[in-house]
């Protein structure tokens, strides 16, 4: 009895904070304002999510910025953004592989990505304090021109190949060498360790330090160089490859690309880019509470809305080009 009543109480002081949620997509188009501002088009395609602020010279506190988001959270309007998928046929033409909705997320959601802030790892804050993005924080994981390296460097850019939209192992560092029955996922864990000075650094990236193991796990101390613990931000996107499985090259040879091109068969490449733009203190007000995924929604303690009114949320069409059917070249001839 006593004992038990003890574990009780353990329970209940641990805060355990944790968002997961669905943002469909807002736009999928050739701009970038964070590695390429001012730039229509941008080098490569990006399927964005989040507010509809977005656009090439976006800059400063977009949480002030925009009208509508296409995430769960209403107060949510940062940008989430990655390359898109293409599948190449043997004949030299190219697709744009669609985006299918996460399961655990309300149905209907139009496309885009599964958005984690996590704490320390998965389901548990390592009784620290997490302080949210400052507002005009920025930043990337990965990069378009790296090798292998880069995927050893940055742990949390992985692979997984769907039974189905559940399977979350064995999570790979490449496109999986076979076709998947439910589809590829693609997943990109940003590091949460900050130096606690920077919106942002040329590199985009040295202003923050990765201590995970993996992805989901619970991360070392942040070093005395990025001693802040901001939240585990963690994006999932399914990609919907089931028209392509007949088409697979007879040799067995990866089909796929990334809108960055880099056609070496591998997908070293992968990255992904973040904008902050939560209103207010409202992120830190989640990450200070105990609610878990779902749970937040609703006032407790995030405002929320429904996927109608998500999937109405678009930003504006800047880059005026076409990215559906079968292609001679991936947007802006990338080799
Ligand atoms: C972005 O900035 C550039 C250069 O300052 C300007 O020419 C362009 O019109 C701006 N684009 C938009 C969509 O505001
Ligand atoms: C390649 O194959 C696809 C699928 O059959 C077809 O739609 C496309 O037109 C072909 N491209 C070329 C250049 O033949
Ligand atoms: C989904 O696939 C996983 C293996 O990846 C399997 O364990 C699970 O039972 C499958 N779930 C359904 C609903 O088929
Ligand atoms: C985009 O370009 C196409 C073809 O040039 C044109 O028909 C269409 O009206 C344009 N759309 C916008 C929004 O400018």
């Amino acid at each position: 009895m006593k004992w038990s009543t003890l574990a009780f109480v353990t329970l209940l002081q641990r805060s355990q904070a944790a968002l997961r949620f669905g943002c469909g997509t807002v736009t999928i188009q050739r701009l970038d304002p964070v590695v390429e501002p001012g730039n229509t088009p941008s080098a490569h395609l990006h399927q964005v999510v989040g507010g509809n602020a977005f656009g090439p010279n976006m800059t400063g506190d977009i949480g002030n910025q925009g009208t509508c988001t296409t995430c769960t959270f209403s107060e949510d309007f940062s940008n989430y953004w990655t390359a898109v998928l293409f599948f190449k046929h043997t004949n030299g033409s190219y697709k744009r592989v669609k985006i299918m909705e996460n399961d655990a997320l309300p149905a209907g959601i139009n496309g885009g990505m599964t958005i984690y802030y996590t704490q320390q790892d998965f389901n548990s804050n390592g009784k620290q304090k997490i302080t949210a993005f400052p507002p005009g924080f920025r930043m990337t994981v990965g990069s378009p021109t790296q090798g292998k390296d880069g995927m050893t460097r940055h742990k949390g850019l992985r692979f997984t190949c769907l039974d189905n939209k559940s399977t979350r192992f064995p999570e790979i560092d490449d496109f999986p060498a076979k076709p998947c029955k439910g589809g590829i996922m693609t997943e990109h864990h940003f590091p949460a360790c900050w130096n606690g000075k920077d919106l942002d650094s040329p590199d985009h990236q040295a202003h923050m330090y990765d201590t995970q193991p993996t992805g989901f796990a619970a991360g070392a101390a942040c070093p005395s160089s990025h001693p802040v613990r901001m939240p585990q931000l963690a994006y999932e996107t399914l990609w919907d490859t089931a028209e392509f499985k007949d088409m697979w090259p007879k040799d067995g040879s990866n089909p796929f690309v990334f809108s960055y091109g880099n056609q070496a068969g591998h997908a070293y490449g992968t990255h992904a880019d973040y904008m902050f733009g939560w209103k207010g203190d409202s992120l830190q007000r989640a990450m200070d509470s105990s609610c878990m995924f779902n749970a937040c929604e609703n006032g407790k303690p995030l405002k929320s809305q429904s996927v109608a009114e998500m999937n109405k949320c678009k930003a504006k069409e800047i880059v005026n080009e076409s990215h559906d059917g079968w292609l001679s070249a991936l947007p802006g001839a990338m080799a």
